[in-house]
């Protein structure tokens, strides 16, 4: 019988438990894919004061942190195709938000012991352990430290963010000082750079933003770290959950060879927000409203051409200035603009179904996920062309098989000038061309899961 590759899969955010953004529905849908493939894979997430599941005891041990001891209880969710593991401990966890506490440093870095030492207490042992983001970062250094038999693979959805810790949470390791200086020793050890420095290969969610991140533009300071294992860095495109998102579930269903139900889903959705009811596109927007996202030029651009020949909605959540700076304006368009400050997943869907027009005129953008959503439905793109964006639409004028438009420049006229060239193309023969090649675009997890399992089984030496 040939053995099964066994993986366990990290994150700190995971749908239905935990979600902020994009690694949640990564860390939800790319395991059930390989799952699929053949793999025998675990997960394993904090457990935050908001979930409010029946969960499965399994064990509980303590953990050294610095001169305290933290206790740490195992519990295990088992209805999901993907058995999940919790780490649960009330101090660190049961507070209102995931993240943006002054300790989340010592947070994730019990998360990331905790992980290690669930190891000696439950009936599985991975050949892999799959880490993503910085919140698991301390993991490829701890399993280095400890000599550990287990590989590890570090998946990068945003190199902007990190966490530090004081050395003496880590003295209880074993830890060689060049090792240790690497990392940021003598002062906190760095998560991204222990992750990056430690692991045994390196991924982030998109070729495009992967060699962005070689330079010092995109490299947020560690774009020398990366060069220097550049050999076991590779881009892998994400996918998305096809049957999650799937204009044949819409509310009235459609897809590419019956286009026509998507204008009733647009009826509507206007009826919805209470938008006029007239012959122009809707553009729409669903994302955190966070710098990274472009939140300033979509508003200076709004602002600038004023609404003309189009309604705009915008969903999201996140910086509190930009929440109010769109409800001012919101009221300043009735029935032309809506702004909703909530994290609605059903909402986005019948968004994503009843617009024409999905903006995303990113700074940056490691993979992308609205994007591809808003492709699924036939919402046709306007992105800048970065990282995850850049590989996943091809502009009206060029390519073979063009699904939207792009812009480079991060200003407020170039991306006017690429929103205008999509409003002019509404109602002419082309939009349906960007309609059909969007809803064909490869998007599903199979590919980009079968070239994790490359990866994995290059690290374990493993012949199937
Ligand atoms: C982060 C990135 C986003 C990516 C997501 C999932 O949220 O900003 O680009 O799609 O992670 O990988």
């Amino acid at each position: 019988m040939v053995k099964k590759l066994k993986v366990l899969f990290v994150s700190a955010e995971c749908e239905p438990y935990a979600r902020t953004g994009g690694l949640g529905d990564v860390s939800a849908a790319l395991p059930k894919a390989l799952y699929d493939a053949g793999i025998m894979i675990r997960r394993v997430i904090p457990l935050y004061g908001n979930v409010n599941m029946d969960f499965k005891y399994c064990t509980d041990f303590p953990i050294k942190m610095g001169p305290n001891y933290q206790g740490c209880i195992i519990k295990r969710d088992t209805a999901q195709k993907v058995p999940t593991y919790f780490i649960n401990n009330e101090y660190y966890f049961n507070r209102d938000k995931l993240y943006g506490y002054y300790d989340d440093g010592e947070r994730f870095t019990f998360f990331c012991k905790a992980v290690i030492k669930m190891l000696d207490h439950i009936p599985f042992r991975p050949d892999i352990i799959h880490c993503n983001d910085w919140h698991t970062a301390l993991i490829p250094l701890i399993l280095k430290s400890i000599n550990s038999d287990i590989k590890s693979v570090f998946t990068i959805h945003n190199l902007k963010y990190t966490g530090s810790i004081p050395m003496q949470y880590m003295e209880e390791y074993n830890m060689s000082l060049e090792r240790l200086s690497q990392c940021g020793y003598p002062d906190n050890i760095d998560f991204m750079k222990s992750g990056i420095l430690n692991s045994d290969h390196i991924t982030t969610v998109s070729n495009g933003y992967k060699e962005e991140v070689l330079t010092p533009r995109y490299g947020e300071g560690l774009d020398n770290l990366l060069i220097q294992r550049k050999n076991s860095f590779t881009g892998i495109l994400n996918g998305i959950d096809t049957q999650n998102y799937n204009p044949q579930s819409a509310k009235i269903p459609y897809d590419i060879d019956n286009l026509n139900a998507k204008d009733e889903n647009k009826a509507l959705l206007r009826e919805e927000l209470g938008l006029e009811d007239e012959d122009v596109p809707i553009v729409a927007s669903i994302t955190r409203l966070d710098d990274q996202k472009g939140i300033d030029i979509i508003i200076n651009a709004i602002r600038k051409i004023d609404i003309q020949g189009f309604q705009f909605v915008i969903l999201g959540t996140g910086d509190q200035y930009y929440e109010n700076t769109l409800s001012e304006m919101a009221s300043m368009y009735p029935g032309k603009m809506a702004a909703i400050f909530a994290f609605d997943a059903e909402l986005a869907k019948r968004i994503y179904s009843g617009a024409d027009i999905f903006i995303m005129p990113s700074k940056f953008e490691p993979g992308g996920l609205g994007q591809l959503y808003a492709m699924a439905y036939g919402t046709v793109p306007v992105v800048r062309s970065t990282g995850g964006l850049k590989d996943t639409v091809a502009d009206a004028e060029d390519g073979d098989s063009p699904v939207g438009f792009s812009f480079k420049s991060y200003t407020v006229n170039s991306f006017i000038e690429a929103l205008k060239r999509a409003i002019d193309a509404y109602n002419t023969p082309l939009w349906e061309t960007l309609m059909k090649n969007g809803m064909a675009f490869e998007k599903s997890w199979e590919f980009p899961a079968s070239q994790y399992i490359k990866i994995y089984k290059s690290l374990c030496d493993y012949h199937s």
